[in-house]
């Protein structure tokens, strides 16, 4: 595997920070096991999805997926395409195989890396049909607020990797975040609001609920769900 911070870098202001979190012994196991066969690792080449995924089929990325439980959900409630799965906590990559290997699916990859780096440098231009970004750190604190990820730079980058019509689908269930994300997509020229709710859990966007979601449920936040399309 290739880890985040296998190397130093020019850009310092990161959407993470490195969590500690052990991996559990099955988890260690999975990326024994299962790595070779559903892990990429990262590299500054351009990737091949055909020839990683065995066959052409539509892309979705998803963004920081977490423990991968509503990945893989929405990997096998949709065996005719193919997801990438890209999250920098090594814990949540174990969880995710896991769960690839009790569900039986074929049709899921994973990255263990920065997600701006990987759409810089691995993910081919107009290439990706749907973006995911769900629950996304969301840097509470004003200080903090240049680590968020979505930034102008970063809806570049999608809006590169996307083909037009693909979508970009971002949730929070943080009200200062979503205005955040309100009004720097206002901003972007290559977006455009496909849809917008704001519900209490009950009305997820074409998406599973998550983990963060039922974490932000419990302490009484609102969900804010929205889907962009590339022009
Ligand atoms: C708040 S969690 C949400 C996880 C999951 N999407 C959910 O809703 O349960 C945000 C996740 O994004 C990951 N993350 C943050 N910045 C990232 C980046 N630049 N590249 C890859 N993963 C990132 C974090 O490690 C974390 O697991």
């Amino acid at each position: 595997m290739n880890g985040a911070d296998d190397k130093p870098r020019k850009r310092t202001i990161r959407s993470f920070v490195r969590r500690s979190g052990r991996l559990t012994e099955s988890q260690q196991r999975a990326l024994d096991e299962l790595w070779p066969r559903f892990g990429l690792e990262y590299s500054p080449e351009t990737m091949d999805f055909e020839s990683v995924f065995g066959r052409d089929a539509p892309v979705t990325l998803e963004i920081g997926f977490g423990n991968g439980d509503s990945l893989v959900r929405m990997a096998a409630a949709n065996p005719e395409r193919n997801y990438l799965g890209i999250e920098v906590h090594e814990p949540g990559i174990g969880h995710c195989l896991i769960g690839i290997r009790e569900a039986g699916i074929g049709n899921l990859r994973l990255i263990n890396h920065d997600a701006i780096e990987v759409l810089e440098q691995q993910i081919p231009p107009g290439s990706l049909d749907r973006i995911n970004l769900y629950f996304p750190d969301p840097w509470p604190k004003k200080r903090h607020h240049k680590r968020r990820i979505v930034q102008p730079r970063f809806l570049d980058l999608c809006a590169k990797a996307l083909i037009p019509g693909g979508t970009l689908q971002i949730a929070t269930d943080w009200d200062n975040y979503a205005e955040h994300i309100d009004g720097t997509l206002d901003e972007a020229a290559s977006f455009a609001l496909g849809e917008r709710r704001v519900h209490d859990g009950d009305q997820p966007l074409d998406r599973p609920q998550t983990k963060f979601e039922r974490r932000g449920l419990t302490r009484g936040h609102r969900i804010h769900d929205w889907c962009f399309v590339r022009n």
